[in-house]
């Protein structure tokens, strides 16, 4: 008992002290540290939204060519970190391949604030295709960029403004998954989010109607419970469920009980306590479906993001969008989380994905994203790495 008594006092000592390392990223002046311009928008991409929190991200920078003139700007290549996939819950890399999206726009609108064009060539060796595509990721980058300083942006103007108010949210946006209150988003609201996609192979429609919120809060339960009951597809989550501060600290990636509301001296308890009790697969999917259904049940609005094809292209553009407004919702108060599991391809989910995309999407078209949104109470951060982690240097 003396025992447990001192490991608590220590937790506690241990979490009033310093910024945890996995916080660092976190910090509004991080960046600031590094030179590279580059390294510096990859600070701000790192704090992306992403599948999992698994960070699947390597930038390569590109060595500028001897004697060439500053006006040909820095480049990197994104490519996607075929170490950091899931493929039992995301078995064609789809949501992996979103998350490259979210990094780039991110990024890009960092770039923008801190006076760089951010021009994006997507996809410039051609894209990986959407099975055996492992060695193929590893080979084509998702996108070169090149930064130039002083250029004439292509965001100058109304969109320039949008883009820069977006920059402060960056450091505060957050995949919010506690209990949403309040009305559902208004006509003035939606309307403000939805004339974000210029993408005309993308469309964005709200939901908040009785007869809608009901089949959708359905459906979502039901594939919760469908992924948290399956062994395979929820020990992946169970593996990448970050639950003591040793592992965070370690690992600076995953999913914490943060993002649900958890936090100071509860937080401390309930994590020192699972770590004496570990939970087999079983209880932690039951635990799970229980605090999904609570929160998705409270949901006064959900969103969709549907695509005309499926291309890695569509993807990423896709992860662009769902960055955009994921920020703007913020800077008007409004907190999401997505709910992926019915959208999710492996042969277990086919009866839920083919009842979600009957009801709600035209034939040939994909759901790529369908979130809950509301208002709630704030949550704490999840993790991130280092971005010298994500960084390395081209061999030329
Ligand atoms: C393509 C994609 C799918 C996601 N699916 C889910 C999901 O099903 N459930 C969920 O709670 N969060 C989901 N998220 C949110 C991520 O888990 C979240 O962004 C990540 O854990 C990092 O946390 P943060 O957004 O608070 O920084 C998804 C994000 C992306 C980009």
């Amino acid at each position: 008992m003396k025992n447990i008594v001192l490991i608590i006092l220590i937790s506690v000592c241990a979490y009033s002290g310093d910024i945890p390392n996995y916080y660092e990223p976190w910090q509004p002046d991080y960046y600031q540290q590094f030179d590279d311009i580059r390294i510096q928008v990859a600070a701000h991409g790192l704090l992306a939204p992403n599948a999992h929190n698994t960070q699947p991200w390597i930038i390569k920078l590109i060595e500028p060519i001897e004697d060439s003139q500053p006006s040909t700007g820095l480049s990197f290549e994104l490519y996607t970190d075929t170490e950091r996939l899931l493929p039992e819950t995301d078995p064609p890399a789809r949501q992996i391949t979103i998350s490259q999206g979210t990094f780039l726009e991110t990024a890009n609108i960092a770039a923008n604030h801190l006076g760089y064009t951010f021009a994006i060539e997507l996809f410039p060796k051609g894209e990986y295709g959407s099975s055996d595509f492992k060695q193929k990721m590893q080979e084509k980058p998702v996108a070169r960029i090149i930064l130039t300083e002083n250029f004439v942006s292509r965001f100058i103007g109304t969109n320039f403004r949008e883009f820069d108010s977006m920059y402060k949210e960056i450091f505060d946006r957050v995949t919010n998954r506690t209990v949403y209150y309040g009305e559902p988003l208004n006509d003035e609201e939606m309307t403000g989010l939805q004339t974000l996609n210029d993408y005309p192979n993308l469309t964005f429609v709200f939901f908040n109607d009785n007869e809608s919120l009901e089949k959708i809060r359905q459906l979502t339960i039901d594939a919760v419970e469908l992924e948290a009951t399956t062994e395979s597809k929820i020990k992946e989550t169970e593996r990448l469920f970050r639950d003591s501060e040793k592992e965070k600290k370690e690992h600076r990636d995953g999913i914490t009980m943060m993002s649900g509301g958890l936090n100071g001296f509860k937080l401390q308890m309930i994590q020192f306590f699972s770590n004496l009790f570990a939970l087999n697969w079983e209880k932690f999917g039951q635990i799970w479906i229980k605090s999904e259904t609570r929160n998705i049940q409270t949901a006064p609005t959900f969103a969709m993001i549907i695509s005309n094809d499926n291309s890695r292209t569509t993807q990423v553009e896709t992860g662009m969008l769902y960055a955009r407004f994921q920020l703007k919702a913020s800077t008007m108060g409004i907190s999401m989380q997505p709910l992926s599991q019915s959208l999710q391809e492996f042969p277990e989910m086919s009866e839920l994905y083919k009842q979600v995309h009957n009801e709600f999407a035209e034939n040939g078209q994909t759901i790529q994203m369908l979130v809950r949104m509301g208002r709630a109470d704030n949550v704490l951060h999840s993790p991130r790495r280092d971005v010298m982690d994500i960084i390395i240097q081209s061999e030329n």
